[in-house]
């Protein structure tokens, strides 16, 4: 059973995991960050301790729940003597669970296949969530945690999580970054960029219903090539902007029109 947690790192996926357990009556024990300002308003929430010296780690917690990047998650683990009773969990997307597999015998992953933001609001109860184990006893007691959490938990090897991370960052991270560009498009050229939210709504509400497929419209997808030419135009002072406009396309066009 896992019952209480010492939470790594203070940063978004922290912050969410330590609300969403408040919430749930999962009990954090400790908040272990270099960073003591996060680490005090999160061990403010959850009613416990914070500290950022891994010598004072809470010994009397069951879990050790690594939510740090994973370069800091790797150097934490190089710090700490072995913990045969404690279960070790990650919460990373690319990162293998065999990072502990000298200091217990029960670890696993805990990833939460969704985008965490300090200020955005996350419902924990429509959270999909992969979950690995070393053993059977460990597995269990992911199930159980996710469970109290409301979680929709799905047993994912770390083939399949490495997949799914990888999907994410095309899906999420890029398209985030697409918006972010549109946004710079219009801003440089003194245009109100909230103009583009109602797109962006009925572009959601359409992938989800619809499917990104049966949803593409644009130039690309109409092989209007005089409209792509003014485009690229447009952006020859920007050589990147330029060159992922025309792998955009590329991309596009290939995958409608395959041969
Ligand atoms: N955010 C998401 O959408 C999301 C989704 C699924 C999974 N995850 C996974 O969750 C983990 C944390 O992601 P996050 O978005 O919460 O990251 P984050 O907001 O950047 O927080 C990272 C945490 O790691 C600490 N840290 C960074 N470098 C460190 C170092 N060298 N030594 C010690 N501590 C260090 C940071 O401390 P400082 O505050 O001092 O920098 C912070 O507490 C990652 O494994 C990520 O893949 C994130």
């Amino acid at each position: 059973m896992i019952n209480k947690i010492v939470i790594l790192g203070s940063g978004n996926l922290a912050f969410h995991f330590c609300k969403a357990a408040c919430i749930a009556g999962v009990e954090i024990s400790q908040i272990f960050s270099r960073n003591l300002e996060t680490a005090s308003q999160l061990a403010n929430m959850a009613g416990c301790d914070f500290t950022n010296d891994i010598n004072k780690i809470d010994e009397n917690a069951d879990t050790f729940l690594f939510a740090m990047t994973d370069e800091a998650n790797l150097s934490i683990v190089k710090k700490l003597k072995p913990y045969p009773d404690k279960t070790l969990l990650h919460t990373a997307g690319s990162l293998s669970m065999n990072i502990f597999e000298n200091i217990t015998e029960n670890y696993g992953v805990f990833y939460p296949f969704q985008t965490f933001s300090r200020n955005s609001k996350i419902d924990f109860s429509k959270l999909p969530l992969c979950i690995e184990a070393s053993n059977k006893q460990t597995l269990n007691a992911l199930i159980q945690l996710s469970e109290r959490l409301r979680c929709n938990y799905y047993i994912i090897n770390e083939e399949q999580r490495q997949v799914i991370h990888l999907s994410g960052v095309f899906g999420c991270n890029f398209m985030n970054h697409c918006i972010s560009l549109a946004e710079k498009i219009l801003e440089d050229n003194k245009i109100d960029k909230n103009i583009i939210k109602a797109l962006l709504k009925q572009s959601f509400e359409k992938v989800i219903e619809n499917g990104a497929f049966a949803s593409q419209t644009g130039p690309a997808v109409r092989r209007d090539y005089e409209i792509m030419e003014k485009h690229a135009q447009f952006l020859s002072k920007d050589e990147l902007l330029l060159e992922i406009y025309k792998l955009m396309s590329k991309s596009i066009e290939e995958t409608h029109f395959k041969k």
